[in-house]
């Protein structure tokens, strides 16, 4: 989603400011800007539709001078993409300069506030309506810029990160948050702003992360100081970031997407390092461990979460029902919050989320909260806002995940949720020695047999050109691998945009079997497991209908691939752990057919990788 890019120092802020765009890229999208201020305290402010290189040709032959400066990236919410709808905006004197993530919103009653004090707008934006809100509020109330901004927070309705600068003020950045990230870079004698650490790495690993309701005067050659919304100084709390720069960049592969992809067998071990010791016979989860007592005592577990994660919940649902016999339900985050649940203080809530700044599951996740419930967070990003908010959690550990369409990252999360299962089936004994121990033991040659079913790129490679042209396609699947079915379609939906419908197999008959004729292809997930011989009917049925079969079939079934057009054949598993594997040729075959098509698969139209608004 928006991405906010900030620098004041000794160094000219223009490259730094676009090289933060073009990281920044991967959270998809629509148009980017930049604000600089320059020698001579002019506010100088460019606009561009599409790309992060469209902005950078419209301001070639323009002055891009000045060591500070604000720059973004926009997903449109309020209005639509163009040059005029992009950050950053002025405000009416085009004294002040704004860039905004998130939503206000009430926006509008703002607005006609300030046109009836004279205000005009050009754009349709809520962020223009901040900007000459903060104005109006620093003229009227005779305040500085940072007193400005707080009172106009005590106003403004939403979730929102921003900056500021000030053309009267150049040696200032003003910085605030509510519910959307904020990260302040700290180098020698200069400043880095962004909303995350990504384009912040390369430039100094000492950073601050903005808090709620807080406010950063970031100055030059002066320390940072960090106000909550009363005006009242708050200490800054310096971290130090583990990441380095090459897991931002793509290691030789054509796309993040694919690069991801491949690196599963060891995303797959840097999660269960340490959680599984080196017997492999037991397993050490933490932040389950820690809370022995809410977990024995757990009468019902609720899952929140969006989209893939939503998947990997419906897969961790299977696995705490069937290994710990507590009732799970599942909810879409969205849902669930403008719901009415109820919720009990022996339940346990678990919000999973890659990036951890997902707006539905934080809103879930808070009402889980304020209903008194035990808060579990499953999160990949480090220090993420669902990440600080739980009472307690399990990281991925799977590393940036860059490509809009989550690939690692949900093998991480169903493998977290695999070791959480078994941490409290033995706490609660609901599980024998003996099939917990065989548990563990499958669980750590998952990497092994990931990479067996990398092996298999050619073969699908070569399969994807065959449905490059396909309108539809239908995924079907059983127990296990239903939600690897709906994960499968969801893949290629959002990178290839062909319509995509993942079904438990077994529905078919119900009505989607309607679909089914000679051109609808349809991948079946059909390795062997307790339901198997129900879905070799199920796959029947579609043949004799002549649907394309693309089964997806434990190595040696003769009997499925003889059946089925095309098969593709992966190692044996545990039914428990399938979709940890049967998902790794579903992302490929999205992947090809994807690139066939020439399509951005990096960073698909319309999607963002981090949905920060509702
Ligand atoms: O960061 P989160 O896991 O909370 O994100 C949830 C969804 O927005 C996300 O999984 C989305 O569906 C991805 N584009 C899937 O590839």
């Amino acid at each position: 989603m928006c991405g906010i890019v900030g620098y004041i120092g000794r160094q000219d802020a223009y490259p730094i400011l676009i090289k933060g765009l073009q990281r920044l890229e991967y959270r998809g999208y629509d148009s980017a800007g930049v604000a600089l201020i320059n020698p001579d305290n002019k506010l100088n402010v460019y606009k561009a539709k599409g790309k992060v290189a469209d902005l950078e040709y419209n301001a070639s032959s323009k002055d891009t001078s000045g060591t500070i400066g604000i720059a973004h990236t926009r997903w449109a919410t309020h209005g639509e993409p163009n040059d005029v709808n992009a950050h950053p905006h002025y405000s009416q004197s085009e004294n002040l300069a704004l860039i905004h993530n998130g939503i206000i919103e009430n926006y509008m009653v703002i607005k006609q506030e300030l046109i009836r004090n004279g205000y005009t707008f050009k754009s349709s934006t809520d962020t223009e309506v901040l900007v000459h809100f903060i104005e109006y509020i620093k003229k009227t109330n005779k305040v500085d810029l940072c007193r400005a901004v707080q009172l106009a927070m005590g106003e403004i309705i939403g979730a929102y990160a921003i900056a500021i600068i000030d053309k009267n003020d150049p040696d200032q950045i003003i910085a605030a948050r509510k519910s959307s990230p904020l990260v302040i870079g700290i180098g020698e004698d200069e400043f880095f702003l962004a909303s995350d650490a990504t384009p912040i790495i390369e430039y100094t690993p000492r950073v601050i992360y903005i808090k709620d309701e807080e406010i950063a005067v970031i100055r030059r050659n002066k320390p940072i100081r960090i106000l909550n919304m009363r005006d009242i100084e708050q200490t800054p709390e310096i971290k130090t970031l583990e990441m380095n720069l090459t897991q931002f960049e793509k290691g030789g592969y054509p796309h993040f997407m694919i690069k991801e992809i491949n690196e599963q067998p060891r995303t797959i071990v840097d999660c269960i390092r340490g959680r599984i010791n080196i017997e492999a016979t037991d397993v050490i989860l933490s932040g389950v461990l820690d809370n022995k007592e809410r977990f024995e005592n757990a009468r019902r577990i609720i899952i929140v979460a969006c989209g893939t994660s939503w998947h990997a919940a419906l897969i961790g649902e299977h696995l705490i029902e069937d290994l710990c016999r507590i009732p799970v339900e599942v909810e879409y985050a969205s849902e669930f919050r403008y719901r009415n649940p109820v919720i009990d203080k022996d339940d346990i809530v678990i919000a999973i989320s890659q990036s951890g700044e997902t707006a539905d599951t934080l809103a879930a996740m808070e009402l889980a909260k304020s209903k008194g419930a035990f808060i579990y967070g499953i999160c990949n990003v480090v220090g993420s806002s669902i990440a600080r908010g739980t009472d307690a959690g399990s990281y991925v550990h799977v590393g940036p995940e860059i490509g809009v369409a989550s690939t690692k990252a949900f093998t991480g999360q169903v493998m977290v949720l695999s070791m959480m299962a078994l941490t409290m089936a033995k706490q609660r004994k609901t599980i024998t020695d003996e099939l917990y121990k065989s548990l563990i033991k499958e669980l750590i040659i998952i990497p092994e047999k990931m990479k067996k079913v990398l092996e298999l790129n050619e073969t699908i490679r070569d399969l994807s050109k065959i449905f490059t042209y396909a309108h539809n396609f239908i995924y079907l699947g059983r127990g296990y691998n239903y939600p690897a079915a709906l994960e499968g379609a969801l893949k290629l939906k959002e990178i290839s945009y062909i319509h995509a419908e993942g079904y438990p197999a077994a529905e078919m008959k119900h009505g989607p079997i309607a679909l089914i004729d000679a051109e609808m292809p349809v991948v079946a997930i059909a390795t062997t497991d307790s339901i198997y011989e129900k879905t070799i009917s199920n796959i029947q049925e579609i043949k004799a209908r002549k649907g394309r079969v693309i089964a997806l079939v434990t190595e040696g079934d003769d009997v499925v691939c003889n059946i089925a057009d095309y098969c593709i054949e992966v190692p044996k598993t545990l039914e428990y752990f399938a979709p940890l594997i049967s998902a790794i040729p579903l992302q490929l075959l999205a992947y090809y057919i994807a690139v066939n098509k020439g399509c951005n698969v990096d960073q698909p139209r319309n999607l963002a990788k981090s949905v920060t608004v509702e």
